[in-house]
């Protein structure tokens, strides 16, 4: 008999990749997705611990859930009510607390665990309270001296663009950041197991990958047959070898790991797309000594350099954190002059946020919310003329699209170009999957548009 699985996924494309790998544990269970939370037999909520605000959606994503199932119990013809799991980083962070503020929640596991889904599943089914609509009290969030690696089954899901977590953890402590508490230590995956999946996904249609980890670029996985390891720059390299992927990408990275081997695969390997997220967080070098960051403006303002130098074409991403603790208006300023002096095609950016436990949130002089709000509305506001900029050197050239979704209008397709930006074509469905030529005629700040020139099947047909 099926069973609906309802999973909600909070932050970073990591959560994404384990969302995926959650459904495909269940899938053998008989438990199929679904997107609506009112039929869920399971629904679980796989979290991010970064800032505080994603916490708090998950607070009230949490009542909404017990709701409904308080709705399940009180339809007498209802099946047995749904289980109610919180996996991922606030998980691991605050199990104990989650019990506390929400004890009707069943199950809490952390991102380590979550190959033992279906030994917990079972574990609460088991328990006799459901009905009275009570937690079941398990709580998962060591970190298993098995890898989960080593058991989540094979993806059969065909994905045209798809994720691949090739390294996990950070051993950086950036003194604002939760995620070297909530990921653990950093730990790289073998090379053989990355190209097999990476092979397998190709193999069910995949002609993107990519490579996923807090800080891909410190990958050094163990190479084939015991011969040393390989860094980031060496597996872009060997995964281009497999037939048929057409794309490579990676994110996050940190700047003391962009290593020459890695810059120089932005110039060897075609299939390396030509777009890099490497985040400065700030421009001041007393707030980033402070952030413990373990980079300079100069250092990173040269690696850029070099980048463009290999690859003159390449597009740069950022993120920033306005506000930490101690920032001078002073300061501020120079995080704006590094994006004057890169002119990012796209960045992410971010109000400090206080998390428990960092170094940086036991600070003294911490900024004010209004300070902070004033400086993210001027960062957003270069940003965006700098998006809009770069996307509107694209109108009248023709760029290359993965076609991997539908969009929002009828009739209409998604795709990314090399530069990561999102492009919408009308075009139809078959379409979907394939790779094609777009003459750009439209530019907005955070996606362009225009019409399909040739198609490889238009064209065969
Ligand atoms: N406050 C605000 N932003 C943060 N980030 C990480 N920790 C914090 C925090 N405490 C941002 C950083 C990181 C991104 C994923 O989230 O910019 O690169
Ligand atoms: Fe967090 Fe810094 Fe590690 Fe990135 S490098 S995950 S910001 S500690």
């Amino acid at each position: 008999m099926t069973k609906k699985l309802y999973i909600k996924t909070y932050g970073c494309q990591m959560n994404v990749y384990d969302s995926e790998r959650m459904a495909d544990i269940l899938q053998p269970l008989g438990y199929e997705l679904t997107s609506k939370p009112e039929e869920a037999d399971l629904a679980i909520l796989n979290t991010c611990h970064i800032r505080e605000k994603a916490e708090q959606k998950m607070y009230s994503d949490l009542g909404r859930l017990k709701d409904h199932r308080k709705n399940q119990v009180a339809d007498s013809s209802q099946k047995s009510p749904m289980i109610i799991a919180v996996g991922g980083c606030v998980a691991q962070a605050e199990g104990a607390e989650i019990k506390r503020q929400a004890p009707f929640v069943d199950m809490v596991f952390g991102p380590q665990t979550y190959h033992r889904l279906p030994e917990m599943i079972a574990r609460a089914t088991r328990a006799a309270d459901t009905k009275k609509g009570k937690g079941r009290g398990i709580i998962e969030t060591d970190f298993p001296l098995e890898s989960k690696f080593d058991t989540l089954p094979q993806t059969n899901v065909s994905r045209t663009a798809a994720f691949l977590t090739v390294q996990e953890g950070c051993d950086k402590f950036c003194s604002y950041c939760v995620v070297p508490y909530t990921r653990g230590a950093e730990f790289s995956r073998p090379a053989n197991e990355v190209l097999d999946e990476a092979r397998h996904l190709v193999e069910l249609g995949a002609k993107e990958i990519t490579l996923l980890g807090q800080n891909v670029n410190a990958y050094h996985g163990a190479a084939p047959m015991g011969s040393g390891e390989w860094g980031l720059g060496r597996l872009a390299k060997e995964l281009a070898e497999i037939d048929g992927l057409e794309r490579i990408r990676y994110i996050t990275s940190h700047p003391s790991d962009m290593t020459d081997e890695l810059i120089e695969a932005h110039r060897d390997v075609p299939q390396l797309m030509p777009f890099l997220h490497l985040p400065i967080q700030a421009g001041s070098n007393r707030i980033l000594t402070a952030m413990n960051r373990k980079h300079t403006r100069e250092s990173y303002l040269e690696i850029m350099d070099r980048l463009r130098q290999v690859r003159p074409d390449i597009a740069l991403a950022s993120d920033f954190i306005v506000g930490f603790p101690g920032e001078t208006d002073a300061e501020f300023k120079e995080t704006l002059d590094i994006i004057e002096r890169v002119r990012y095609a796209q960045a992410y950016s971010f109000k400090y946020s206080i998390r428990p436990g960092t170094p940086a949130g036991l600070m003294e002089d911490q900024i004010p919310e209004s300070v902070k709000s004033e400086r993210l509305q001027e960062l957003q506001a270069l940003i965006n003329h700098h998006q809009q900029t770069f996307n509107e050197q694209t109108v009248g050239k023709t760029v290359r699209v993965l076609l991997e979704r539908r969009g929002r209008l009828e009739g209409q397709l998604m795709g990314r170009s090399p530069y990561m930006q999102s492009v919408a074509v009308f075009a139809p469905e078959r379409l979907l999957g394939q790779m094609v030529d777009v003459s750009i005629k439209e530019a907005h700040p955070n996606s362009i548009a225009g019409t399909i020139l040739t198609t490889e099947s238009t064209s065969a047909a």
